[in-house]
């Protein structure tokens, strides 16, 4: 039986360790995918935000260009590190959702409407990361551990030069997923009395 949304929201977390498998096939991640392009909500319906979904190859190589620019940045003797986390969590995944928001969607928007020019840039992020996480629990529905990484703007240019991407298109966040290898461990939580407030 599927999880209520409270349930969801309780057991997604995020994932480091990752197998390279699918508990669904790739069309079903798909759509899953394009269920939340086509749901979520954004500024003025405006609907700016893009996906890359990389499997197989083209998720290793998005992991060999985040290891290429990390290794042209890192100290020599900091890398091997580095490059040990990146194939140890990220890359050892099944495959990885690219997030990206449309500039000129974001700029036709403060063309058209320059009372809010300054609002639209923020709302762009904002939608976007409603839309990462519906993202995060459709897949952690599906039986997949995610994480979301953020190897922005060091990235950009390789990734929009290898897969042929649209100019405007500007990378947000990275969300590698797979099977879990392993449990998160357990999380530490601030107190809710000074994060939330009720009156009556
Ligand atoms: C906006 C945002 C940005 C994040 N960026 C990263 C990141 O770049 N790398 C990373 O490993 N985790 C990143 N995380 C994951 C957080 O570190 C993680 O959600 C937090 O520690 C709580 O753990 P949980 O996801 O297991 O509940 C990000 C989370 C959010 C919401």
């Amino acid at each position: 039986m599927s999880k209520s949304l409270q349930e969801l929201l309780k057991s997604r977390r995020t994932y480091y360790a990752l197998q390279a498998q699918s508990p669904i096939s790739d069309d079903a991640v798909a759509e899953l995918l394009k269920s939340a392009l086509w749901n979520l909500p954004s500024p003025f319906n405006s609907q700016s935000s893009r996906f890359v979904l990389l499997l197989g190859q083209e998720h290793t190589a998005l992991w060999q260009i985040v290891k290429d620019a990390l290794k042209a940045k890192v100290p020599a003797d900091a890398f091997p590190k580095t490059e040990a986390k990146i194939d140890g969590s990220f890359a050892s995944g099944y495959a990885t959702v690219l997030f990206f928001e449309d500039r000129t969607v974001v700029e036709g928007l403060q063309k058209s409407f320059p009372s809010y020019a300054d609002n639209f840039p923020v709302w762009s992020q904002q939608t976007s990361g409603l839309h990462q996480f519906a993202v995060w629990l459709l897949l952690e529905e599906a039986g997949f551990g995610v994480s979301l990484q953020h190897y922005n703007p060091l990235i950009d240019d390789a990734v929009k030069k290898r897969w042929n991407l649209p100019a405007g298109w500007q990378l947000i966040a990275q969300m590698p997923f797979g099977v879990p290898a392993e449990e998160p461990g357990a999380k530490e939580h601030l107190p809710l009395e000074e994060r939330f407030k009720v009156f009556r």
